[in-house]
């Protein structure tokens, strides 16, 4: 089917739910120029993730990983604005469709869009936790100027988000699986579902009876076994074009 018509068949499927969940990634937050972790131009084509994203590697030199991963990294999150894909999930809850965003994303979009029940699965970078002491501090707070970024107690700090070699944490694990099992549509926008366990979710609502509904700029591993179907094409205009018809036949 062509992308216009099956945008078409998303704002009908949606228009006949109450109970739509969505499960975002990197690729949702790429128009709001925060670049994706796979793929052309991603953060692990100039990044060894075992060097720079796992715990072990920070918590044996999280000078180095500061330095030369997380300041860029940040830098970009603490800049960014939600674009039109964000703000089509927010036009989507306040419509009375959406429930909930289960997001793999550390950079708080989804939240700035105004969407109020945000499941944060791999953490946060809008906090910070100091490593010696535990105390934490919303990023806004903190004067990003110095790296590493240090606690009045001298510690280094480390952004709330889950390194890999961390767990996600059990309730919001539990949580997210619970949704995904009683939802009617997955929303599943601009992730590989290559990382578990959030790959799994969208493998649960299928298995449950529920309409996987993948936005994409490519093909994925869910697409030809899972997806109901797949819109290919750019977040924030395949879901303005949703929102589009979705009000137009309200
Ligand atoms: P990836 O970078 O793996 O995948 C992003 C997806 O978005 C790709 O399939 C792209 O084709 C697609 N994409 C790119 N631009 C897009 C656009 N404008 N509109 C729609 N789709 C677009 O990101 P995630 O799946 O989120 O984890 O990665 C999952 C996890 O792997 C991340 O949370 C992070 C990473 O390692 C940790 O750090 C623990």
């Amino acid at each position: 089917m062509m992308t216009d018509a099956l945008v078409k068949k998303a704002a009908r499927d949606l228009c006949a739910s109450r109970n739509v969940a969505a499960l975002t990634g990197a690729g949702i937050s790429v128009e709001s120029g925060i670049p994706p972790f796979r793929g052309k131009g991603g953060v692990w084509e100039k990044f060894d993730p075992m060097e720079y994203a796992h715990i072990d590697a920070f918590m044996r030199n999280p000078e180095k990983v500061w330095k030369v991963f997380l300041k860029e990294l940040n830098e970009v999150v603490q800049k960014a604005s939600p674009n039109a894909a964000h703000m089509g999930l927010s036009r989507l809850e306040a419509l009375g469709f959406l429930k909930t965003v289960i997001t793999q994303n550390v950079d708080g979009l989804h939240q700035a869009a105004g969407n109020t029940d945000v499941i944060e699965f791999h953490g946060t970078f809008a906090r910070h936790r100091c490593l010696e002491c535990s105390r934490t501090y919303p990023a806004a707070e903190l004067n990003f100027s110095r790296i590493p970024p240090r606690c009045e107690c001298g510690g280094i700090l480390r952004p709330e988000c889950v390194f890999f070699g961390e767990m996600i944490p059990p309730h919001l694990l539990w949580r997210s699986e619970q949704i995904a099992s009683t939802c009617d549509i997955l929303l599943v926008v601009g992730t590989s579902a290559i990382v578990q366990p959030a790959a799994t979710l969208p493998v649960i609502a299928k298995h449950s009876g529920a309409k996987v509904i993948e936005i994409n700029a490519e093909p994925t591993a869910l697409t030809d076994s899972v997806s109901t179907y797949c819109i290919l094409g750019k977040a924030g205009e395949i879901m303005s074009g949703i929102i589009r018809e979705l009000e137009a036949s309200m």
